[in-house]
């Protein structure tokens, strides 16, 4: 149902192709939220994969850290993984299969907000009768070598996105829906690393198209 919904989301950005420059749009500085992702890919032996995610996270913009549940289901299998990353300490660990990986990070720069390169592609309403306006922000990113699409409603919460590229031969399209979004962090010990990622090394990082959540967090 919620694909159904998001790829109709798609076809209506795809029609409409206004532009103009895009207003500082950041992210509430702290938020959780649940995130629906569905990526489809495809590389040059025709050989096809899709995988769903339903996420769960926590964003700290004061303490620049992110934490997420994160359950992927690519055919009849379904793994999740918990992710905390503190750019603060410039680490990330990854839970999976009762095993902690530790990775460094990538500096926290400007996430969260929507960049200046960005144009507004479009407007529109969401439902009937209720004043919810979305706007849609595009701007392109080097590596992958990817287009990104989001939607956000008139105080910047993300609604919708549509990430699509290529990397290393292989072609992907990566739909993502915000659902339940609550201002603030209920239980800020989801920070503390847990004991089982306190003797761990390191990690390989995850490519960027196989990242589950928002290009911008
Ligand atoms: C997953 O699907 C494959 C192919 O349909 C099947 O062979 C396999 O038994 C399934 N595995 C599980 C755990 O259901
Ligand atoms: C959103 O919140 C409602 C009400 O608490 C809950 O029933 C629903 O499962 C939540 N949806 C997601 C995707 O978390």
């Amino acid at each position: 149902m919620c694909t159904v919904t998001m790829w109709k989301c798609l076809a209506f950005m795809c029609a409409l192709a206004t532009t103009a420059h895009s207003d500082s749009c950041c992210v509430p500085t702290q938020f959780e939220c649940s995130e629906g992702t569905m990526t489809g890919s495809a590389d040059d032996d025709g050989n096809t994969a899709l995988a769903q995610a339903l996420i769960k996270f926590s964003f700290d913009g004061n303490g620049k850290r992110v934490y997420s549940v994160e359950q992927v289901i690519v055919g009849n299998q379904s793994d999740t993984y918990t992710i905390l990353q503190l750019y603060n300490q410039g680490q990330q660990y990854v839970i999976h299969n009762g095993v902690c990986s530790r990775g460094s990070l990538e500096t926290w720069g400007n996430k969260g907000c929507i960049p200046d390169t960005a144009t507004v592609s479009g407007t529109y309403q969401l439902g009937y009768g209720q004043n919810i306006w979305i706007t849609t922000y595009s701007w392109s990113i080097p590596s992958p070598t990817a287009s990104v699409s989001l939607g956000v409603t008139d105080n910047c919460v993300p609604v919708v996105e549509i990430f699509t590229g290529q990397q290393e031969g292989t072609s992907f399209l990566a739909l993502q829906g915000f659902q339940n979004i609550t201002l603030g962090i209920k239980d800020p010990s989801v920070f503390v690393v847990p004991d089982i990622c306190k003797h761990q090394s390191t990690s390989v990082p995850v490519p960027m198209y196989r990242r589950r959540r928002s290009t911008l967090f």
